[in-house]
């Protein structure tokens, strides 16, 4: 949809760069038309909130892309701005890449336009070892020379499809690559390093909390880490599984020095255990249930109705967790 002639201006342009930098093209289409339809124009994308803009976003991770856009907008808002890499960039969340990719989509400008997408390709086509001292500047300056004077808007976007329907990341198609003929590692790709990363992506576990005074539940509003600007569950630091056999002690050490830390003496009850899977590690979590049977004030955590809780931005994580406890207090109600 961001290649339709009526989608073709900044705020547009800039909206489905960012939500493609870390999400595929068939994730981010039906996030880009919802996000078009709530906020089709610059003008009433300035009166969005940050909690909006997360509502909007909720599922598609790397929060700080929201929150980056809701900083930008505002600095939009009160700044002029041009259209041309060194401006660009100025704005919070638009780095190295998104500053060039707008000016040559949307005005044909002779940008160097280099994404992780892009790297690989010339990686590949001209047979690069990454792990030559020289490698990230050789590709910055084969991507130089590369970039034409003219039709840059067709040659970049010709080179991210590219990307992503043939010179993929794990499963390149050379039978049916348009450049294979000259492609100096032609149907012979290191792949290592993609397969070693997901052979050896970490294992993490942590404890989730439900702590329930009557219809309310203590929410945590997190300014920090992946969850940025989200509503979530309490929750322990996630520590490493070293090895397959980490159980339920670790489980237990967990939620013991939580509830000491937060000075809770009342018992917990387990819910269950979502999966998820980050991009750097997969976490398995445990979700437990502590009735309090006062108000009990915490630092960073807020009381909050239930039914106003399902309306705030959360992660996904946080909406497997949920998920959970409704299935929980089913079961519950069944057993009973
Ligand atoms: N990845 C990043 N930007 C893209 C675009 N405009 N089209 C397709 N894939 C992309």
């Amino acid at each position: 949809p961001w290649r339709k002639k009526e989608n073709q201006n900044f705020y547009r342009i800039w909206i489905s760069e960012v939500m493609l930098q870390q999400t595929q093209v068939k994730t981010a289409i039906p996030y880009y038309n919802k996000f078009l339809k709530k906020w089709p124009d610059l003008d009433s994308f300035y009166k969005a909130t940050l909690d909006d803009i997360l509502l909007e976003w909720q599922g598609m991770g790397y929060y700080q892309r929201a929150k980056n856009l809701y900083l930008a907008k505002e600095f939009i808002k009160k700044n002029k701005f041009i259209i041309d890499p060194v401006n660009l960039k100025k704005i919070p969340g638009i780095g190295d890449y998104i500053s060039c990719a707008i000016p040559a989509i949307l005005e044909d400008q002779s940008c160097t336009v280099l994404d992780g997408n892009i790297k690989r390709i010339i990686k590949r086509y001209f047979d690069l070892n990454e792990s030559d001292k020289s490698f990230k500047t050789n590709v910055e300056e084969i991507a130089h020379k590369l970039t034409p004077k003219k039709n840059n808007r067709d040659y970049c976007q010709s080179l991210m499809d590219l990307a992503n329907i043939v010179c993929k990341a794990k499963v390149p198609e050379c039978e049916i690559c348009p450049v294979s003929q000259d492609c100096r590692s032609k149907g012979n790709h290191s792949n290592k390093r993609v397969k070693f990363f997901h052979k050896f992506k970490k294992r993490k576990i942590g404890v989730a909390f439900l702590l329930e005074y009557k219809d309310e539940w203590l929410i945590e509003h997190t300014e920090k880490r992946l969850l940025q600007g989200l509503y979530a569950f309490p929750m322990t630091d996630l520590i490493e599984e070293e090895s397959k056999g980490l159980g339920e002690k670790y489980f237990t050490d967990l939620i013991l020095k939580w509830k000491k830390k937060h000075y809770i003496k009342t018992n917990h009850q387990m819910i269950g255990f979502v999966k998820h899977s980050f991009s750097h590690f997969n976490l398995k979590l445990l979700t437990v249930n502590i009735k309090l049977n006062e108000k009990i004030k915490f630092k960073n955590l807020h009381w909050m109705k239930v039914k106003n809780f399902k309306k705030k931005p959360v992660s996904t994580l946080d909406k497997k967790i949920n998920r959970i406890i409704f299935m929980g207090i089913w079961k519950r109600t069944i057993y009973r």
